[in-house]
Formats: structure tokens, sequence, C-alpha cells
């Protein structure tokens, strides 16, 4: 496993397992995103209300990477008209497809049939290889499949040993569905949790190290944000070591349904 190591989507297509999360990455995307393709970050995470995807855009121009070498996931808003919104959000990056497009979060009024249609169709338009969901329970998604026939390739959710869902995960294996993990480092709220610690020092990695490695062994993807170069280059530097099965057992068992943001939205 390395950071070009990719997971399969039931479209036969495939996503990098480990990326770039640009929440609140303000300070200088550009810069940030540039200096995480250099050291091999290979997806990029963004969405238009972080504001970062126009810096998205120019890291990856300033970078000089092959289209075909990364991989761009952004987001349609709840209130977009979602095939409009997704022309619109590939002007400010200036890229003439994304990978994959998202529905940022379910509207309050069900499970978003109309944007879900948008997505189709900016699919079939070829604005997108893949289209799938975030925040998403495992009703909602049924519900969007009833409505449509299209299964979501990736539902993006807040994932981490400290808060997940077996049946999610159950869920996700029986429609092929990868999970992406958002908010991977608890942002930062958990990293000084003393079993974690533990577990970091017998493998000399550090606690943030061990949350990424925990998903990427699972097969679930993460998008760990950094800002900070020196957590930029922490966060790839994770494959160089395995935890084993005991200390797999010991982190599944931190579950305690925490949420970084509150609630976890599919629980
Ligand atoms: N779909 C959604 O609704 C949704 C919601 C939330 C997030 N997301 C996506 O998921 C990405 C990641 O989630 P997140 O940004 O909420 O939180 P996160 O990745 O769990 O945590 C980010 C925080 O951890 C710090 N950090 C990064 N690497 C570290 C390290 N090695 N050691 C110690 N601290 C470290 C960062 O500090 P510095 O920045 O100072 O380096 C930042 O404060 C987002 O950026 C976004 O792309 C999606």
């Amino acid at each position: 496993m390395d950071a070009n190591t990719t997971l399969p989507l039931h479209t036969g297509n495939r996503m990098p397992a480990f990326g770039l999360g640009t929440w609140q990455l303000t300070d200088d995307t550009a810069g940030t995103v540039a200096a995480a393709l250099e050291l091999g970050y290979r997806l990029i995470d963004t969405a238009v209300d972080y504001g970062t995807q126009p810096g998205v855009g120019e890291g990856i121009r300033r970078s000089g990477i092959e289209r075909s070498d990364f991989y761009l996931v952004t987001k349609v808003e709840e209130t977009d008209d979602a095939y409009e919104a997704t022309r619109a959000y590939l002007g400010e990056l200036g890229l003439d497809h994304a990978d994959l497009m998202l529905i940022h979060r379910p509207p309050s009024s069900g499970p978003g049939e109309e944007l879900w249609r948008g997505l189709i169709r900016a699919k079939e338009e070829g604005l997108t290889r893949d289209i799938g969901v975030s925040n998403y329970s495992t009703d909602l998604i049924d519900r969007l499949i009833e409505a449509t026939g299209e299964v979501p390739t990736v539902n993006q959710i807040e994932w981490s040993p400290f808060g997940h869902s077996d049946d999610m995960l159950r869920y996700a294996n029986e429609k092929r569905m990868i999970i992406q993990a958002y908010s991977p480092l608890t942002r930062g709220k958990r990293l000084d949790d003393a079993r974690l610690g533990e577990i970091a020092a017998k493998h000399g990695k550090s606690p943030a190290q061990v949350l990424i490695r925990w998903n990427l062994q699972r097969g679930t993807a993460a998008v760990p944000k950094a800002n900070l170069p020196a957590h930029l280059a922490e966060n790839i530097d994770v494959f160089d070591f395995e935890l084993g099965e005991d200390d797999m057992a010991r982190l599944n068992g931190l579950n305690e349904r925490f949420s970084s943001l509150g609630k976890l939205p599919y629980a």
C-alpha cells in the first residue's frame, strides 16, 4: 500500500484511498495543494462552501501535474441545481471534469432525488466520472436508489475509531459503496487519547498517523486536512508500518459515536 493505492468503485473506476481535505485551508490553499501534490498526495477534496475551489485549481496548475495523475472530489450544496452547479464549480476549479461529485448533505426535505438526477446527468455528460453522497444515512441512500436505480459510489462521512458504525460499513460493503472518512483526525480533538497514544508509541508513529492507517487497513478512504507543512508530510508518511490485528481490535473498540462536528449524521 502507498499513496497511489486505489479502492474499486462499483462503476469500474478507482479512487485513491488517501487524500487531502481542504476545509479551512484558507491560509494559502494553492501553495498547500501544490506542496501536497509534490509530496505524493493524489486526491484533493473540496467544496464550494469551503471557499477553496479556486485555490485548489491554482495549486493543481502550479504543480504541473497531469490531469490523469490526480483525483478531484467536490460537492454540490443541497440548495443547488446540481447539474448547473457542477458546471459552475468546474469553472472555479479550472477543470473540464471532476472525478467525483457528491451531494454535500441531504436536504431537510428528504433524500434529494432532484439533486441526484442532476448529478446523474452531469455524469452522463462527462462532467464527472463518478457521483456519490455525503452525510447520508442508509435509509436516505436506499431512497435515492429506489427513485433512480443509481447507487452512490461513495458516502463521505465523519469516521474515526472514536466514531463509526458497523451497520454503515456492512451496508456499504453490500452496495459496493466506499466510505470516505472526513474529519479522520477528529479535528485534533482526540489525538491525546492515552489508548491511541500507546498504539502510536508502539509503532514509533504519531496518533494522527495511526488514525489514518486504521482507515486504510479497513478499506475505507481518508481525507485528513493539514495547513502546517509538518502535518502535511506526517499524514502521508503512513505507508511504512502496519497495525496488527490486536491494534485494530483495540482501535475498533474505541467507538463511542464521537463526532467532532457534534453529531454523526448517519448513526
Ligand atoms: N462532507 C462533509 O460534510 C465534510 C465535513 C467535514 C470535513 N470534510 C472534509 O474532510 C476533511 C478533513 O476533515 P477536517 O478538516 O474536519 O478535520 P481533520 O482532518 O480530522 O483534522 C484537521 C485538523 O487536524 C490538524 N492536523 C492535521 N494533521 C495533523 C497531525 N499530523 N498531527 C496533529 N494535528 C494534525 C490540522 O491542523 P493544521 O491544519 O494546523 O495542520 C487541523 O486542525 C476536510 O478538510 C474536508 O475536506 C467534509
